[in-house]
């Protein structure tokens, strides 16, 4: 596993949109994975610019979003869809046809998961994998568990997590209990993996992404089992190591 360590969250956010940068420049047709959270705006950022002087160019790219809140619609503030939509999508020249994200409000979850892994499978797998972490060390919304799903699957999200997300809503019981979830085998199909994190709430989680014995009770430590997966982390984790 490569570390880049850097100053701060610009300087981390600003190291990953290089390094995406460089893969749309040699591919302008990529498949990105894309990740919701706090962490992955200030990429965003850095990504819109390069869009705007043309640096980069996304009407070729395609993407698939890790997740989705089971309940809450594409409208809703709160959605995922929404989150990418005014963080991203809405500021750079990418066709929203080819963005994907998990249907929360679907008939039918199962078949849905089903459906999303096959939309992955079509555009030829992920290229590259943006992906946050957890304080529990969550990825997407794969949580601690005994036990862990491939697949895109329905999962209850725990207390902490709900806690944890209870920032973005007005009062935690409006935050969903379950979401729709890429799984760890569909991640660990991505040919690349960047994961970014800041702040030293995150930096129990990333000693044990670094160094810990893979478990699925910390689901980031499968990461490790992946041959290409880079970890962005600020000077507040890299002191707690
Ligand atoms: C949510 C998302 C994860 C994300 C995590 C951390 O649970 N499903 O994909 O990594 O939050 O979010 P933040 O970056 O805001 O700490």
């Amino acid at each position: 596993m490569k570390v880049i360590l850097t100053e701060n969250y610009n300087d981390m956010s600003r190291k990953a949109a290089d390094i995406i940068k460089n893969l749309l420049i040699k591919k302008n047709d990529a498949v990105l994975g894309l990740a919701t959270g706090s962490t992955p705006i200030g990429l965003y950022k850095y990504l819109i610019e390069m869009n705007k002087d043309h640096v980069i160019d996304f009407s070729k790219v395609k993407t698939v979003n890790l997740d989705e809140y089971i309940g809450i619609g594409p409208d809703d503030s709160q959605s995922y869809r929404y989150f990418m939509n005014t963080n991203f999508f809405n500021h750079i020249n990418i066709d929203k046809n080819n963005t994907y994200v998990p249907n929360g409000l679907a008939k039918n979850l199962e078949e849905e998961g089903r459906r999303y892994d096959k939309v992955i499978a079509d555009l030829g797998g992920i290229d590259l994998q943006i992906l946050g972490i957890g304080n529990n060390g969550h990825i997407a919304f794969n949580e601690p568990n005994r036990k862990l799903t491939a697949g895109t699957h329905v999962t209850p999200l725990t207390e902490s997590t709900i806690k944890a997300n209870s920032r973005f809503f007005d009062c935690i019981d409006d935050v969903p209990k379950t979401a729709l979830t890429m799984g760890l085998g569909q991640i660990m199909k991505a040919r690349k993996i960047i994961l970014v994190a800041s702040g030293k709430s995150k930096a129990d989680a990333i000693s044990r992404l670094l160094h810990g014995k893979i478990t699925t009770e910390c689901p980031a430590t499968m990461l490790q089992m992946h041959n290409d997966v880079t970890v962005i982390i600020d000077k507040e984790i890299a002191e707690k190591l």
